[in-house]
């Protein structure tokens, strides 16, 4: 698989990286669990993404790739959820980190992001420096910020972080004309979330309390045409979109990552299609916010 330098952190990625938050379902069978974690590793892709509050994700990931672990980059997220520590403090990324290294049965989490907090808990500093601290105990490779809009053009800016975790899509482009130019400018590596939108085009009817609702609001608005392999065309947009370094797409099923591996072989959308999608968003998208 195609693989893409990860900023100037000297690693590199697959093109295409496992989101595995799918993979931390409790009602996924721990057996298919294994399967699409190792299928995965098998197939050539080199970056996993996970969190600490992803359910069983980190769990598993310990348990079915230990044996596995030089052959991955590995990102996680912290910052929120660990009892006994107040969210979005120093206190709160140690303890997340330690929890997070015990699930996962490794010493180091090569990518350790803040998921999601705001700018203003950026601007204080005392997070970063706490990731800074684990980096320098070797528990941490790298300091990373996962979000959206003005908060992540913050932490982009901020000169704090080596990489970022962003929403780009089909029906998410703010951070592809907004954030991914100032990115690369700086030298950080990009992740690319929810790169097939969530696979709203499955619902023919506007789907109620699914994450990706919006999305499919929006794609009704853009009107895109996705042919008749709607995978193929949002996943080779995100996959190869300017500054994206891989595309995490999420899945618990060892048929839809294999369709992905072989989708991202076939390289970017043709110039007449990626052209299609920059006109109907030029016209319809200019509203659309980042999606976190
Ligand atoms: N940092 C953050 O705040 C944040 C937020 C969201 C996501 N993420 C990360 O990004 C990863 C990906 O995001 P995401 O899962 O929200 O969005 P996504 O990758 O755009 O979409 C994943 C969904 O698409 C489905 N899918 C996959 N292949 C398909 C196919 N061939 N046909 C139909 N449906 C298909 C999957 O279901 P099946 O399981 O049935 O395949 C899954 O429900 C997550 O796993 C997580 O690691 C991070």
């Amino acid at each position: 698989m195609k693989t893409n330098s990860f900023g100037d952190t000297g690693l590199s990625v697959s093109v295409l990286g496992l989101g595995a938050g799918q993979v931390g379902a409790g009602g996924l069978g721990e057996t298919e669990a294994a399967a699409v974690l190792n299928t995965a590793l098998d197939l050539g892709i080199t970056l996993i993404d996970t969190a600490d509050c992803y359910g069983l994700s980190e769990e598993r990931i310990g348990r079915h790739l230990r044996a596995r672990r030089d052959e991955f980059v590995l990102s996680s997220k912290c910052g929120h959820d660990v009892p006994g520590t107040q969210d979005w403090t120093p206190e709160n990324v140690r303890a997340s980190v330690e929890r997070s290294l015990q699930r996962l049965q490794t010493d180091r989490i090569d990518i350790l992001h803040l998921h999601s907090c705001t700018q203003d808990k950026l601007a204080d500093g005392s997070l970063v420096d706490a990731m800074d601290e684990l980096v320098s105990a070797g528990k941490v490779r790298f300091v990373a910020y996962s979000g959206e809009n003005e908060h992540l053009v913050a932490a982009i800016t901020s000169g704090r972080f080596a990489s970022v975790e962003t929403s780009v899509n089909i029906a998410d482009q703010w951070s592809l004309h907004h954030a991914l130019p100032l990115a690369q400018e700086h030298g950080l590596g990009v992740i690319a979330k929810r790169p097939i939108a969530n696979a709203v085009w499955k619902y023919d009817t506007r789907p109620d309390g699914v994450y990706g609702e919006v999305y499919w609001d929006r794609l009704q608005q853009l009107s895109l045409d996705l042919g008749d392999d709607p995978l193929a065309f949002a996943l080779r947009f995100s996959a190869f979109a300017p500054g994206v370094c891989a595309a995490i797409m999420g899945t618990a099923k060892v048929d839809n990552l294999r369709r992905a591996v072989a989708t991202v072989e076939h390289g970017p959308l043709p110039e007449d299609q990626l052209a299609d999608v920059e006109r109907r968003w030029s016209q319809n998208g200019q509203g659309f916010d980042g999606q976190v």
